[in-house]
């Protein structure tokens, strides 16, 4: 609290020698200088309201810590990935190209810069969001193992399973590509879950483009929609039937969609609305999906805030 005060006591020098070596005020300004008034108001407001120099203080503190620890990169979360490879065959090795080409589509996707993304139905286009969060990879772990399937228990992010454990994962999305089994092309742990587990798992096969996944699922849209669950979005369809997704401007689906269902798709829920079946939280090929909606960026951009779940990552 004392050091609180006396920095507050510092600020207020601050700007009592600013005031001090201010020359130009509104009053005698020339007319062709540009003139802002914001240090002046503050000055005075300063003066009246002593106060203002504890709360300016302490969003400085803020503001210092979080560029610190966050990756904001023009008022953008950034968020650094860690992909851990798991593999017994060559095909599982899967190339640094083939994890850089899916970097590359998350990117894209997040950023409405997918190039089907104009393919959205006008009905949809004012809630079509740019998510406007970025990806950065930063390591590529490889591990060689014996087994031939990973299941989704988590075994593989388990270095005592024979996997990998994550790495910092409260500042860093962890991706392990592996060959999960039964028919899964990926799972995401939600926010609120252990640490120990978090992150997305892609199988190889499935992960980037020109993986050894043949179409429909061969343009990393997997990894869209599991990123998408990891930062807390459910399935459009609410995983019941005419269910809620906990998002208003994404219209109520009886169940999951598959295939490229033919536009427009109506819904015998209550209202009967034309459902988006080209969210990338619904189940439809690759293809067939390309966006996220407002609300759906909205749900994803509360988790990052100072309180959030992933507050980890920055604002
Ligand atoms: N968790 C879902 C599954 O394994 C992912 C579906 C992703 N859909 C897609 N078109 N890639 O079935
Ligand atoms: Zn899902
Ligand atoms: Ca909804």
């Amino acid at each position: 609290m004392k050091k609180i005060l006396l920095s507050a006591v510092a600020l207020l020098m601050l700007f009592s020698c600013q005031n001090d070596t201010t020359e130009t005020t509104p009053e005698n300004s020339a007319l062709a200088q540009r003139g802002c008034a914001s240090q002046e108001v503050l000055e005075a407001q300063l003066k009246a309201d002593p106060t203002l120099a504890l709360r300016m203080n302490e969003i400085e503190a803020f503001t210092q810590k979080a560029m610190l620890t966050g990756r904001l990169v023009n008022g953008k979360i950034e968020i650094p990935v860690v992909v851990n490879v798991l593999y017994k065959t060559a095909a599982e090795n899967i190339s640094d190209a083939q994890i850089q080409s899916q970097i590359d589509i998350l990117n894209d996707d997040f950023n409405a810069t997918n190039s089907d993304f104009n393919s959205t139905p006008a009905l949809f286009s004012g809630v079509a969001a740019n998510v406007g969060i970025t990806f950065v990879l930063e390591t590529v772990n490889r591990k060689s193992t014996t087994k031939t399937s990973w299941g989704t228990r988590d075994a593989m992010k388990k270095t005592k399973q024979g996997g990998l454990n994550p790495t910092s994962p409260t500042t860093t999305l962890n991706m392990w590509a592996c060959t999960i089994g039964g028919g899964i092309l990926g799972y995401a742990q939600f926010p609120g879950g252990s640490t120990a587990t978090d992150g997305v798992v892609i199988d190889s096969k499935y992960f980037g483009l020109s993986g050894s996944g043949a179409y429909p699922y061969n343009l990393g849209r997997t990894a869209t929609h599991e990123v998408g669950h990891w930062m807390n979005l459910r399935h459009i369809w609410g995983d019941a039937t005419c269910g809620s997704d906990l998002v208003s401007d994404t219209p109520t689906h009886n169940t999951a969609n598959y295939g490229v269902p033919a536009y427009p798709h109506y819904s015998t829920c209550t209202g009967t609305p034309v459902e988006m079946t080209m969210n990338y939280m619904d189940y439809t090929d690759d293809r067939g999906m390309y966006m996220f909606s407002n609300g759906q960026k909205s749900r994803m951009a509360a988790i990052f805030v100072s309180g959030g779940a992933r507050a980890g990552f920055g604002i």
